[in-house]
């Protein structure tokens, strides 16, 4: 089938097998060839920071915005991609330009082997979005469908709470009265 969807905008069309694993679509096909001038010039898209972790919607780290809403790229099909606006973390913002998201898990050493950040960073980004002054427990929460194996989440509720503080002008993410809860090696 012929797919037309804007990946982190950029408009895409390519030819795809509509069954084909939306995850292989962005992280191995988004690339097209122009001839500007004598030069054929490839268009690389192709999305890498779309991780696969387990491959069946368990670790979240192939998280992706579809029209806004936090998807897994691993559990949809290229298909369902037609005429929607896809953002991946490289998307959401760039080495110079940084999301504030993507500022805040630097500052606070909410990475370490970096394999589950784009995914978190995604459902960060998601949570904010939906809820701009989360509690702890609701940041721990929204991202409850993504793992990682190395940070024991403490910091990256961190970051994302920071984030919140600075969205909110306040500190309105605290909850009052609550010690820290996160364990470490426990799911957020
Ligand atoms: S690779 Fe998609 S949820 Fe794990
Ligand atoms: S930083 Fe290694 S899996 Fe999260």
């Amino acid at each position: 089938m012929r797919l037309s969807f804007i990946l982190n905008g950029h408009q895409v069309v390519l030819e795809t097998a509509p069954d084909r694993r939306a995850i292989d679509l962005l992280r191995e096909d988004v690339t097209h060839e122009d001839l500007l001038g004598f030069d054929l010039v490839c268009h690389d898209h192709r999305a890498l920071e779309v991780k696969e972790g387990c491959g069946t919607g368990e670790c979240g780290a192939c998280s992706i915005l579809v029209d806004g809403v936090h998807r897994l790229a691993c559990l949809m099909l290229a298909a369902q991609l037609e005429g929607r606006e896809v953002v991946t973390a490289a998307g959401l913002g760039t080495q110079a330009d940084p999301h504030p998201l993507q500022r805040a898990f630097a500052e606070h050493g909410a990475v370490q082997c970096g394999y589950c950040t784009p995914g978190m960073v995604v459902a960060a980004a998601a949570l904010l979005e939906q809820n701009p002054a989360p509690t702890r427990a609701e940041i721990r929460q929204g991202l409850s469908g993504n793992l990682c194996r190395c940070t024991g989440y403490v910091k990256i509720v961190d970051a994302v709470q920071a984030v919140a503080k600075d969205f909110a002008g306040e500190d309105s993410a605290e909850e009052p009265g609550a010690p820290c809860a996160e364990n470490e090696g426990e799911r957020p």
